[in-house]
């Protein structure tokens, strides 16, 4: 299964993803820019990416931990998620996100 991600520079990947594995760990694993500073801990925000329209609702819904982070971003979205609370299953072959500004490294 697949993941496209578009980078900060605007540039569109598409990645192999295995399920199971956290959507930011897919992104850093393929080496594009991602901080994700607390490596997957629900406690920086620096893998923020802006979900594609048609995916966003397909996704699990947010923990409460989750939208904390999310209420501190400057550059929240109504499509803002967490890259780090996405877990790749095969209903989301072909998710669409993209990096926000925040997760430059
Ligand atoms: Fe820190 Fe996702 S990596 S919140």
């Amino acid at each position: 299964m697949k993941i496209s991600v578009t980078d900060h520079a605007g540039t569109e990947h598409e990645l192999e993803a295995l399920p199971g594995w956290r959507v930011m760990e897919i992104i850093r694993d393929w080496d594009l820019p991602i901080k994700a500073e607390c490596g997957g801990a629900c406690a920086c925000a620096t893998c923020h990416v802006y979900v594609d329209a048609a995916w966003f609702g397909r996704l699990p819904g947010e923990s409460e931990e989750e939208i904390d982070q999310l209420e501190i971003l400057a550059d929240r979205m109504p499509n803002s998620r967490l890259a780090c609370q996405v877990l790749m299953s095969e209903e989301l072959d072909g998710l669409k996100v993209t990096l926000a500004p925040g997760s430059r490294p």
